[in-house]
């Protein structure tokens, strides 16, 4: 079954997805993570190529097999995913920002297991900033007319929060979930509004991450 009412008005473009979350090690065995399951940026992945575009996933830490047809790349860290979006979207219509990008990284990677000492507390974790990988793209687009994607789990006031993010990124797209009840990690379900930089505002209601991966590329040909 093609999605999209089996149309592959994708053909022909090159649409680099991100999904998963970064993890920002602190030693040989552990991280700074997050709960992003990766089964939105999957969901988009697996839409695209049904409606015929060629596809460049960037997979940070997902536990998913690699989808049919797709172009997997598998990357840690929030810098690694970085370096992976600047060399996927040098030449890609569309770029899709699902992944759950670590806002810091530990200052200091220990090459050696972090250790307990016997009678002391364990020292605070200093940590920096990582770079923002979406408003990097949509300032400094690498290819002209493409259009940038992003996405944004919020609290409180979800739609004024959600176009706030929308202006300082810069991108084209915002997609917006509200956090809360029924919990968006993991699950098989979402429901969200796709914002426009061009002020529109679509309600997709709760529903299969395919049917919310369908509808977001709708919106990016409809701009391509
Ligand atoms: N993003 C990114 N690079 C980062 C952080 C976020 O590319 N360092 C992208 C995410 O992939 C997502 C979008 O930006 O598509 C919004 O992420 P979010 O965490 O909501 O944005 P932040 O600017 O980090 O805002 P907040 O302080 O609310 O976390
Ligand atoms: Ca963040």
């Amino acid at each position: 079954v093609l999605a999209g009412g089996g149309e592959r008005d994708l053909a022909g473009k090159h649409v680099v997805v991100s999904a998963g979350g970064t993890r920002e090690p602190l030693d040989p065995v552990r991280f700074l993570g997050n709960r992003s399951s990766g089964k939105q940026g999957y969901a988009l992945a697996r839409s695209a190529v049904a409606r015929g575009a060629r596809v460049t996933l960037l997979s940070a830490n997902a536990a998913l097999p690699d989808p049919a047809g797709v172009d997997v790349v598998h990357v840690g860290t929030a810098v690694q995913l970085r370096e992976a979006v600047l060399k996927a979207a040098a030449d890609a219509d569309a770029v899709v920002m699902a992944a759950a990008v670590a806002d810091f990284r530990p200052e200091t990677y220990a090459t050696g297991k972090i250790k307990k000492k016997d009678g002391q507390e364990p020292a605070p974790i200093a940590l920096v900033r990582n770079p923002d990988i979406l408003a990097e793209i949509s300032a400094d687009r690498p290819r002209p007319g493409q259009v940038v994607v992003g996405f944004a789990a919020e609290t409180d006031d979800v739609l004024a929060n959600g176009r706030a993010k929308l202006a300082r990124k810069g991108c084209d797209l915002l997609v917006v979930n509200e956090v809360g009840e029924r919990k968006t990690f993991g699950s098989e379900e979402n429901e969200a509004v796709i914002l426009g930089a061009d002020g529109s505002e679509i309600p997709v209601p709760y529903g299969p991450k395919d049917a919310l991966a369908d509808r977001i590329w709708d919106e990016v040909v409809r701009r391509g």
